[in-house]
């Protein structure tokens, strides 16, 4: 049994001040702790070291960051090395988001790159991969989905893949309003499964958590978990206003799947 994973990507959202604010207010807008959903914020890297701060070692409230750099450390002007971000507590980074890809240029190789320093400082990392519109209408989704797979994750043993999350992003759904359907959410994450059994191993690809993002609101969060295949969520906007994504942690602890 896979638990559920609700990850808010701040984007370029939120000052520092902001953002401690923000986790505060959501921290006592939570009722109670969900025991069933583990729960991820991914602020600016501005941001990281007072959302830290507030939350403190122990939250249930985990943080991640939305990119990392792959050399520790050196003359690399205006990167962030993944053990700058384990210092700062982060235990998760976003990888290969489809904003990284389009807007600044990031592929396989250096999506591979990025995770291989993750695994190695023990950051959990979190795989985006989807299709842009023109592939879906073109039929080729599978395919995109199984070629970003294998270039990023080529390599890698099983027992490195072990801490690896993947996040199912169709890039026509980021910020558009236009969220996947459940059932097109759900054969894109059985696609994702059938390839990480061939390329890792079959209990690998039981074991990996794979998220769906792309225009989540607090609306369609309970269909899109309606089945077990979506583990979780990776959410944009609605994550950026404490009641919305309050809401979408709240139906994620109490939404049941149907074992579809
Ligand atoms: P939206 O939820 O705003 O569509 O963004 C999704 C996303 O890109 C999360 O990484």
């Amino acid at each position: 049994m896979r638990t559920r994973l609700i990850v808010g990507n701040w984007k370029m959202n939120k000052t520092a001040s902001e953002a401690a604010t923000f986790v505060d207010e959501l921290r006592q807008h939570l009722s109670k702790v969900p025991s069933d959903v583990e729960l991820v914020v991914a602020p600016p890297f501005t941001a990281l070291e007072s959302v830290g701060r507030v939350l403190g070692s122990e939250s249930f409230i985990q943080l991640g960051a939305q990119n990392l750099f792959w050399e520790p450390k050196g003359a690399y002007t205006g990167e962030i090395s993944a053990p700058m971000l384990k210092d700062l507590g982060c235990r998760h980074v976003i990888l290969g988001h489809s904003e990284r890809r389009t807007l600044f240029g990031e592929r396989g190789d250096r999506i591979r790159k990025k995770l291989q320093a993750a695994f190695a400082h023990g950051i959990r990392p979190i795989l985006c991969i989807g299709e842009s519109l023109e592939q879906r209408e073109a039929g080729s989704t599978d395919d995109v989905l199984a070629q970003q797979l294998h270039e990023s994750l080529a390599g890698f043993s099983s027992e490195t893949l072990e801490s690896l999350t993947v996040a199912y992003e169709p890039i026509w759904a980021i910020g558009t309003g236009r969220s996947a359907t459940t059932e097109q959410a759900v054969a894109a994450h059985q696609t994702i499964r059938a390839v990480l059994s061939a390329t890792a191993s079959p209990v690998i690809a039981e074991r990996t958590r794979i998220l769906y993002g792309g225009s989540v609101t607090t609306q369609n969060i309970a269909s899109l978990l309606s089945s077990e295949q979506v583990d979780g969520a990776l959410i944009g906007g609605a994550c950026l206003e404490v009641s919305s994504f309050a809401t979408i942690i709240s139906l994620a602890s109490t939404t049941r799947s149907i074992g579809v």
